[in-house]
């Protein structure tokens, strides 16, 4: 009888010579549908031995929901690489095997992005491998359920914090519009804004009005006041900066409304990933549009951002963003939410009680 790797109620056996591989554990699996080649999804049992080979094997507590993860259930999204797949683009959890010197059993660690739930076997899994350079250890301030509470969308918001800040836009400049703000990414942003003493102003399509408040809003607008196309180049100065997780129209209604010297830091595609718009806002009012990507981030400043997110940074309300803890079975609705833009705020999953 083997030793049982005692993190939470975990089921993995060590056996004489390694791992139990025949223990079986759930996964959301995606795969292609034979006749119509679309994916189709299903929660399946599976064993250590049907994860690709890599550094570090990782017993997952903890993932998260993002519309990416939506998109990878879709047909036709572009998000997957190839089938079969787990989704799940972030994860949080405990080493139990590390083939890497920089990472010891028993590690507390959070994986975001790269190839994680696109390309490779992603964190909607009880067990997850993947290579060390894709492991940040779990910065001090933060639990293994914090980590995916903030998530990408966490990770994201913070990354366009600080690009507007290294651009100079300061809370004393004047009020900062965050689009898509009920969703995952605008959330978090509204709330660590307002924590660092932005006057912040929140778009969105729904009738969240108190949550948006409650998380540190001070002017909300309806989705429809930032979305209309128009074909002025230039409009009034209202805005010192901008966190636009929409694209499309929103974002062209962000260059035209920007105050001089201002800074957009634009993320997200759900409104449409085209925009038209003229060279005015940059060579008349000298805005930035600055492009933020959370996928492959650089290492150092990955492990910097996690650092602040675990301190100053860390979202005051976080709890009451991610209101959701769900089990594997629970995420087929919450998926359907987020493909209908009716989600609110984060959904965490927890891998060790489903
Ligand atoms: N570049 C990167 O590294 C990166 C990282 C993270 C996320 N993203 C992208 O950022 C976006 C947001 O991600 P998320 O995970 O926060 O998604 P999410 O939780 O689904 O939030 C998206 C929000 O957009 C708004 N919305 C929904 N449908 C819309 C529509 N048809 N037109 C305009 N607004 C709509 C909704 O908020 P309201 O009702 O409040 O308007 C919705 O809650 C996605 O496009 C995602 O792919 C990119």
């Amino acid at each position: 009888m083997g030793d049982i790797l005692a993190t939470g109620d975990t089921i993995l056996k060590v056996e004489a010579g390694g791992y139990n591989l025949t223990s079986k554990f759930p996964a959301l699996y995606v795969k292609e549908d034979a006749h119509t080649g679309n994916p189709t999804v299903e929660i399946r049992e599976i064993t250590i031995d049907d994860l690709p080979p890599d550094d570090v094997l990782i017993e997952v507590h903890y993932s998260d929901v993002n519309y990416k993860d939506a998109l990878a259930t879709q047909p036709s999204s572009r998000v997957v690489q190839h089938y079969p797949i787990i989704p799940g683009i972030d994860l949080s959890g405990v080493i139990i095997e590390s083939r890497n010197p920089r990472f010891r059993e028993g590690d507390q660690v959070l994986v975001t992005g790269y190839d994680l739930g696109t390309a490779h076997f992603g964190g909607l899994s009880r067990y997850a491998r993947v290579p060390a350079d894709w492991v940040v250890p779990l910065p001090k301030g933060l639990s293994l359920w914090d980590a995916m509470a903030l998530g990408t969308a966490g990770f994201t918001a913070a990354l366009a914090m600080d690009a507007l800040q290294m651009h100079g836009v300061r809370p004393e400049s004047g009020a900062v519009l965050v689009t898509g703000a009920s969703g995952g990414a605008g959330s978090m942003a509204v709330n660590m804004l307002a924590d660092q003493h932005y006057e912040v102003a929140a778009s969105t399509g729904k009738t969240a009005l108190d949550y948006l408040a409650a998380l540190g809003a001070s002017q909300i607008l309806y989705r429809d006041e930032v979305s209309v196309p128009s074909k002025r180049p230039l409009d009034h100065e209202k805005w010192a900066g901008g966190i636009d997780s929409i694209g499309g129209t929103t974002l062209e209604y962000l260059l035209r409304t920007t105050r001089y010297g201002g800074a957009i830091a634009a993320f997200g595609m759900r409104g449409g990933t085209q925009i038209s718009t003229s060279v005015f806002p940059f060579i008349l009012r000298g805005v930035h549009l600055l492009g933020i990507d959370s996928v492959y981030c650089p290492y150092d400043y990955r492990q910097e951002i996690w650092r602040r997110l675990g301190s100053d940074w860390k979202p005051s309300q976080l709890h009451r963003i991610a209101q959701n803890t769900v089990r594997l079975h629970e995420l087929p609705h919450v998926l359907e939410q987020l493909l209908q833009g009716s989600h609110l705020g984060r959904t965490v999953v927890d891998l060790i009680r489903s």
